[in-house]
């Protein structure tokens, strides 16, 4: 069923002086005369419990730009800090913007294995212009819009070069980027990323980190330290920093407070730290690991030519230090699992295609592990 896309609704209800809401797919057009709608509960629920019969609630079909409001009354985590607004329609508080609402009254309650069959016969409904939420395979999406790009299909020209990738364990090094407290613990982090999200990434990296120390891999760990008056020399970081806008979407982020050198926030998260003999490079001031570091001096020495990226943002820094890499005529791999965006999962795709289709190639940590183990299998044996 994550293959059977739907549009997707927040159910609201009175509850105690206040209001309950959950997010809800399950749900379907059963009658026009007399007017009655579906909704499929989990029984564990609180909106089940909520729900007797007789009881007033409301669908509300929610608009395409409101899968924060679908996140949070999922109990996910959610990009935006931006309030729900109740409007009341009748006895039932409805979510102000919603595609459309339908305020119902519970009729029946059906058993049906884990889940009640609710049946709501609709009071009211009202609507208005606009493109739906929909939910496909675990994720939300969208009709594309007048400014939204329809990304080609270029799923031959991925398949065939990744035929062709060979990676040697003997001349590949991992590079992490800014895999630091700042970004990835939630306790301290200025420039946060979903929690969920942040942990997998470090548990996946911890995977590549491990596997390549254990096949003699280098390792280079860079870091960025922003000082207020190096960055905000830069105009679009002044801008952004002087707006109430934020980089994450619909938060502030106030850039001359992230990561400042020396910081608890600037460190590395622990369960990546470097290793002693390790190389750190703790001064990148700009997206690129490159850009005034002694990066390229480093892999030189180590006699790469083929670097790994894993970390933090996949549209700005991997991005930028993968393009510096391509021109410096690396082979660059950036690991989809082990980077991730403060800037929403959108721009952490979009950067994804964008390296793979560009510059380099993109794949998942065991994937890559499957490649070194070809590769050290295909290199000459030396005595
Ligand atoms: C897209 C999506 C659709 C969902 N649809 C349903 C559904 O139809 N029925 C259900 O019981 N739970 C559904 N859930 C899960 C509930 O929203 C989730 O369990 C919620 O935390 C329950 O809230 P409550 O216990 O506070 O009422 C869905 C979650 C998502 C993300």
């Amino acid at each position: 069923m994550r293959l059977f896309a739907t549009g997707v609704t927040v159910v609201l209800t009175p509850k105690d002086d206040d209001v309950h809401g959950m997010t809800a797919n399950a749900v379907s057009s059963i009658s026009l005369d007399p007017p009655l709608v579906m909704l499929a509960l989990g029984n564990e629920t609180k909106m089940n419990a909520a729900l007797a019969e007789g009881t007033a609630f409301s669908i509300n079909v929610l608009e395409a730009r409101q899968s924060s409001f679908a996140d949070r009354f999922a109990g996910r985590w959610s990009w935006s800090a931006d309030a729900c607004e109740i409007s009341w329609l009748g006895d039932a508080p409805t979510v102000a913007g919603a595609l459309a609402s339908l305020v119902c009254v519970v009729e029946s309650r059906t058993p049906a294995g884990d889940h009640t069959m609710i049946l709501g016969r609709v009071l009211k409904a009202q609507h208005t212009e606009g493109t739906p939420l929909i939910f496909f395979n675990g994720r939300w999406t969208s009709f594309p819009g007048p400014d939204d790009v329809f990304l080609l299909d270029r799923r031959e020209f991925r398949e065939e070069l990744h035929r062709a990738l060979a990676v040697d364990p003997a001349s590949t090094a991992l590079v992490t980027v800014d895999m630091t407290r700042g970004h990835l613990d939630p306790e301290l982090a200025t420039m946060p990323l979903p929690p969920d999200a942040a942990v997998s990434v470090v548990e996946r990296t911890r995977v590549v980190l491990d596997a390549l120390r254990e096949r003699d891999c280098p390792i280079v760990h860079v870091t960025l330290h922003f000082a207020p008056d190096d960055i905000l020399r830069n105009p679009f970081c002044r801008a952004v920093d002087e707006s109430s806008a934020g980089l994450i979407p619909w938060r502030k982020t106030l850039i001359s407070e992230h990561n400042p050198r020396g910081s608890t926030q600037a460190a590395i998260v622990g369960e990546l730290a470097p290793l002693p003999g390790e190389v750190v490079i703790d001064d990148k001031h700009r997206p690129s690991a490159f850009f005034e570091t002694r990066l390229e001096a480093v892999l030189g020495d180590l006699g790469v030519d083929t670097i790994v990226l894993a970390g933090v943002n996949t549209n700005t820094s991997i991005m930028h230090t993968a393009f510096d890499a391509f021109c410096r005529d690396f082979r660059v791999v950036v690991l989809s699992d082990c980077t991730i965006s403060m800037y929403g999962p959108d721009l952490h795709e979009l950067a994804l295609k964008n390296i793979e289709y560009a510059l380099g190639w993109v794949a998942t940590s065991s994937e890559l592990l499957a490649r070194l183990d070809q590769g050290a299998a295909l290199a000459p044996q030396t005595s």
